[in-house]
């Protein structure tokens, strides 16, 4: 095993062992994240849903078949990606993530993205946006203004394209919101492809 796969697994058992907030005590399964470790694109989501803490894997609900789809639309499958939350535990009652629970869980999302220095980065949803644009020295203000645009940043000492989306959950039953995130996903597509035209924030200004 090389060192990346090595150091990652050791994290997914730290994680799966982790009581670091009181989501441990309700959890079935902590769900680290999975898929390739030399991903061609980095997703976040906000936390693991009831299928999600069945299984112990990220995005297997109906939230996620719908990701799957997307994916496939744009010629991908989900082992060249990888999958994770910005938490790791599922919040009782699929809750919003308490701040206390998204800080303790801050470390694994930081050493996931340290270890794999993804070159493309998509936020699923609000919470990933807020929490990457912490990281690009921004404050996010919302999905509607900043979804679909390809930034270039430097996060956590690496460079990276990032992309902010509607999370597929509130897509399921919006077809809008769908038809956004179908579009989204295809500057996804222009975002891994080599020849992109360079371009940077200011050019969205
Ligand atoms: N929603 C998320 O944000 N993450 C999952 O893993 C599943 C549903």
């Amino acid at each position: 095993m090389d060192t990346i796969t090595d150091e990652l697994k050791k994290l997914e058992e730290e994680i799966k062992r982790c009581r670091k907030c009181p989501l441990y005590k309700t959890r079935t399964n902590a769900v680290p994240g999975e898929g390739s470790t030399n991903p061609k694109i980095f997703f976040i989501g906000e936390a693991p849903g009831a299928q999600e803490d069945a299984t112990g894997r990220p995005f297997v609900g109906a939230a996620g078949k719908l990701l799957t789809t997307l994916l496939n639309e744009i010629g991908l499958s989900r082992d060249e990606v990888y999958i994770t939350n910005v938490i790791k535990c599922r919040p009782p009652g699929n809750r919003d993530p308490a701040k206390e629970e998204v800080e303790a869980c801050r470390p694994y999302l930081e050493k996931q993205l340290s270890l794999m220095k993804p070159k493309a980065i998509v936020a699923l949803g609000r919470h990933a946006a807020s929490w990457l644009s912490g990281y690009m020295n921004r404050r996010f203000r919302s999905m509607t203004r900043e979804h679909g645009i390809i930034f270039e940043s430097e996060i956590l000492g690496f460079k990276a394209r990032i992309l902010f989306t509607y999370h597929p959950a509130a897509a399921l039953y919006n077809p809008n919101l769908l038809d956004s995130l179908r579009k989204d996903f295809e500057k996804i597509k222009e975002m891994i492809s080599k020849d992109r035209r360079r371009g940077t924030l200011e050019d969205y200004l």
